[in-house]
C-alpha cells in the first residue's frame, strides 16, 4: 500500500490552556475530496490552521506527500486556502486577481498568462477576465477565488465553509461546479461545512468531528446508511431516536412496546421511514407543515415527540387530529452505541 497523502499523527491543538483538539489521526489520499463535517465550535477550522501551518500544534505531527511539514511555514507547504470570506483584490481584475500569486513567485509572464487562463477557463471566467469581483456576482466571485487558489498548484486545497455566503440556488451551483473542478484537476482537497447535505452531495469521504474528536469517518453511503453512534445519526437526520431495551422503546415522555424483536441500545427512523394512517400506535397532530412533495408532521405520541414527513400525495391530518402509526422493522437503525 502507498503511503496516505495527509496523514495527521495524534495532533493535540490548542489555544492557551484550552484543548480544542485532542489527539486527532487522520489520513488521506491523493485525490480525495474530504468533508470535515461537525457542529459549530467542534475543531473544524483549528483542524485547517493546523494544515494550513497558521496554527502549531501542542503535540504531534502533520505529513503531506510523504513529508513530515509539522515545523514548516505556512508559505512553504504548497497548500492553497480558500475561506468563507474569499478577500478579492476589489481593484484588480478578474485575471490579476487569478495571476496575483503567480507574479509573486515571479514566473515568466508567458507562463503567467497561460496558467490564468487556464485556471480563469476551468472554473468558467474567462469571458469575464477583465471585470472587477464588483462587477460579477456572488457566484462569479466564488468562482474566481477559487481559479486564484487552484492556478498556485497547490498540493492541497483547504476550504472552510466556502458556500456558506451564497444563497440556496449558488450553493447547489457552486457545488456541481467545486466537484467537477475537483475530478478534472484531481487535487486532493479538505472541505468544511456544518451542513450534512453539502458533505454528502461533495465527498468521496466525511470525517464527522464531535468536541474536537472524530465521531465516524466513512463515505457518504456509510455515514447516511449506518450512522455508528446516536450523535452521527441525529446529525444525518434520523430524527426519531430512542433507546430501547427487552423490546420497549423508551422516550421523553414515555414508553411504547415494540413490536418486533430488538438488541437493546438504540432504534433510529428517518421521518420518511415513519407510516401515519396505519399501525398499534396513537398520536395527535401537533403541527404539519406543507413541503411541497410532501407533508411534514410533528406528532404527539406515548413515548414523546415523533416527526414524519409523507407524501402529499396521501391523505392529510389536522393539528389536533388523532392518528395510527408505526415505526417499522424494515425503516429502522440499530445503534450499539450508547451515546
Ligand atoms: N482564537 C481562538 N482562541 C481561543 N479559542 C478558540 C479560538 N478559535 C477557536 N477557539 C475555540 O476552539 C474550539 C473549536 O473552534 P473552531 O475550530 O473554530 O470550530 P468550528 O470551525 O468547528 O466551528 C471552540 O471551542 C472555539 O471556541
Ligand atoms: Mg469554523
Amino acid at each position: 500500500m502507498s503511503s496516505p497523502y495527509i496523514l495527521l499523527k495524534d495532533l493535540t491543538l490548542a489555544y492557551g490552556d484550552m484543548v480544542a483538539v485532542p489527539k486527532l489521526n487522520f489520513s488521506c489520499d491523493k485525490g480525495e475530496l474530504i468533508a470535515l463535517l461537525g457542529p459549530s465550535g467542534c475543531g473544524k477550522t483549528t483542524t485547517m490552521r493546523s494544515i494550513a501551518g497558521l496554527l502549531a500544534p501542542q503535540s504531534g505531527q502533520i505529513y503531506i506527500d510523504g513529508k513530515d511539514v509539522t515545523n514548516v511555514p505556512a508559505n512553504k507547504r504548497e497548500i492553497g486556502l480558500m475561506f468563507q470570506s474569499y478577500a478579492l483584490f476589489p481593484h484588480l481584475s478578474g485575471f490579476e486577481n487569478v495571476a496575483f500569486g503567480l507574479r509573486i513567485k515571479k514566473l515568466p509572464e508567458a507562463e503567467i498568462v497561460e496558467k490564468t487562463n487556464k485556471g480563469l477557463d476551468t472554473v468558467g471566467l474567462l469571458h469575464l477576465a477583465n471585470r472587477k469581483p464588483s462587477e460579477m456576482s456572488g457566484g462569479q466571485q466564488q468562482r474566481l477565488a477559487l481559479a486564484r487558489s487552484m492556478v498556485m498548484e497547490p498540493k492541497v486545497l483547504l476550504l472552510d465553509e466556502p458556500l456558506s455566503n451564497l444563497d440556496a440556488r449558488l450553493r447547489l451551483e457552486m457545488r456541481a461546479e467545486l466537484q467537477r473542478v475537483q475530478r478534472e484537476t484531481g487535487i486532493t482537497m479538505i472541505f468544511v461545512t456544518h451542513d450534512q447535505s453539502e458533505a454528502l452531495a461533495l465527498a468521496d469521504r466525511i470525517v464527522l468531528m464531535k468536541d474536537g474528536l472524530i465521531e465516524q469517518i466513512g463515505t457518504p453511503d456509510e455515514l447516511y446508511n449506518k450512522p455508528t453512534s446516536v450523535f452521527a445519526a441525529d446529525f444525518l437526520g434520523f430524527e426519531n431516536i430512542f433507546e430501547v431495551s427487552n423490546n420497549v422503546i423508551i422516550g421523553d415522555a414515555g414508553k411504547m412496546s415494540l413490536d418486533f424483536k430488538s438488541e437493546s441500545g438504540h432504534l433510529a427512523w428517518r421521518p420518511s421511514g415513519v407510516k401515519i394512517g396505519q399501525g398499534k400506535y396513537k398520536a395527535v397532530v401537533k403541527s404539519v407543515a406543507f413541503a411541497g412533495e410532501r407533508r411534514e408532521y410533528v406528532l404527539d405520541a406515548e413515548i414523546g415527540v415523533i416527526m414524519a414527513d409523507v407524501s402529499a400525495q396521501k391523505k392529510s391530518y389536522k393539528i389536533g387530529e388523532s392518528l395510527a402509526f408505526d415505526l417499522p422493522k424494515s425503516e429502522a437503525h440499530f445503534i450499539e452505541q450508547a451515546s
